[in-house]
């Protein structure tokens, strides 16, 4: 743990992610689970927004009472896998605005290449989450969240399901400010940029794909 990452070691998101993890377990099974754990994630990962208070009434006396201080969020799924965080974030922040964007690899050149990018106004004074469930090599993610700075985002923090120990040094070296919140840190990448032991494409995972 540090300053850079946390990983959520709460019982809760370890069996979920174990339920994940098993080949056999069906698409949509898959994916409830991903919008449960992502919910548990989304706890952590907003642990740290500021708050306020308000003057109330409760039925019993008036008080000051803890509130958010209103910065706005952002949430920004990195496609397509990170649509299946969307849900989970929004049930617990339900006013977040949401973004996408869309990289590639350029076969080539093994650079990621940007084919879509919609981000919601103002990022410069909004929490910017960008959720995609696997850190793997951390080339898309570091790529993308240097479309967000370029957009104007300065709070940014990445939110992912399963990480590796090189898409952590990647993101530590392109962004060392975007804080990374995950389920678990797995061993390696294999030859093929898959987690390991991981759960496999987490897209086709979740959409059936394959
Ligand atoms: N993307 C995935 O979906 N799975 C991995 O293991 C790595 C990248």
């Amino acid at each position: 743990m540090s300053e850079h990452l946390t990983v959520v070691d709460h019982p809760l998101v370890q069996h979920k992610l174990t339920l994940m993890r098993d080949k056999g377990r069906s698409t949509a099974e898959f994916r409830q689970l991903l919008r449960e754990i992502t919910l548990l994630l989304a706890y952590e990962v907003t642990r740290e927004i500021p708050l306020t208070t308000r003057h109330i009434e409760t039925p019993m006396e008036e008080m000051d009472a803890p509130i958010l201080a209103g910065k706005k969020m952002a949430l920004v799924s990195i496609l397509r896998a990170g649509n299946g965080m969307l849900d989970g974030v929004l049930e617990l922040v339900p006013s977040a605005r949401v973004g996408f964007v869309g990289l590639y690899r350029d076969e080539e050149t093994l650079k990621p290449v940007q084919y879509y990018f919609k981000a919601p106004e103002g990022l410069k004074d909004r929490l910017v989450i960008a959720v995609d469930p696997m850190l793997a090599t951390g080339n898309s993610s570091a790529a993308a969240i240097d479309l967000l700075k370029e957009a104007g985002a300065t709070d940014i923090r990445f939110l992912c399901l399963l990480a590796a120990p090189e898409g952590v040094a990647r993101m530590k070296e392109a962004h060392p400010d975007v804080h990374i919140v995950t389920a678990a840190l797995d061993r390696e990448l294999n030859s093929k940029g898959y987690i390991m032991p991981g759960l496999g494409d987490a897209g086709d995972r979740m959409f059936g794909t394959k």
